[in-house]
């Protein structure tokens, strides 16, 4: 599943791999900007926020039924952390996951996010055998969409009022694809 350096996979400018504590500064300043969280669930997001999430994924593993696993994104020079992207395992069906994803801003618009997640379905539906991943985004979100589709996944829903986010219910979109449709694409 990763290497002894806990890596799950690698690209070419990228590393897909286990969450450390020298991440916890550049992920408090990603998740701490309001432009990040604006369609994600955390606001006010505090240094002790993140130093508790990082200890708590480095005491994680992937792949446990009824939980999110963050993977850390880092550039492969350097090993600076750029962002994260996630699967969460499904509790009643764990064939089936779903995907989420952020990058840092001044990491955006380059491609990043893309070629992580293209690493990544590969290691969900390869390493882990996984029959599909779903993913859900508010629907004003439209790098989300982009990211999402630019991946061939598939519109399957449009969810009236279906997440509280800061105080208003905000439809979503739900997206997939089946592991038989990554490998033939
Ligand atoms: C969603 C999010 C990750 C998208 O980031 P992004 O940088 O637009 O996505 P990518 O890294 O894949 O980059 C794609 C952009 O790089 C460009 N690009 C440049 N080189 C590229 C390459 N080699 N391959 C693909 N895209 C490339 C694309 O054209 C695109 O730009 P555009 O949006 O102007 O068309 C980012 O906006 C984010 O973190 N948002 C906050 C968190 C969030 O809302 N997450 C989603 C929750 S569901």
């Amino acid at each position: 599943m990763e290497n002894s350096s806990g890596v799950y996979a690698v690209s070419d400018r990228l590393v897909i791999r286990q969450f450390a504590l020298h991440d916890v500064q550049s992920f408090y300043q990603y998740r701490a900007n309001p432009a990040v969280s604006r369609f994600q669930s955390w606001e006010n997001y505090t240094y002790e926020d993140a130093e508790a999430f990082v200890r708590k994924q480095m005491a994680h593993s992937p792949d446990q039924p009824g939980t999110w696993f963050q993977y850390a994104i880092a550039l492969v020079d350097s090993n600076q952390l750029i962002g994260d992207c996630a699967i969460h395992t499904l509790g009643a069906e764990p064939r089936i996951v779903e995907l989420g994803f952020t990058l840092a801003p001044e990491y955006q618009g380059t491609g990043y996010m893309h070629e992580a997640l293209c690493s990544l379905l590969d290691y969900v539906f390869g390493t882990l055998d996984k029959h599909k991943m779903i993913a859900f985004t508010d629907v004003r979100n439209k790098k989300s969409i982009q990211v999402l589709e630019r991946l061939g996944m598939r519109r399957e829903g449009h969810l009236l009022q279906n997440y509280m986010s800061k105080g208003i219910w905000v439809d979503e979109y739900q997206y997939a694809i089946l592991q038989s449709e990554w490998f033939t694409k």
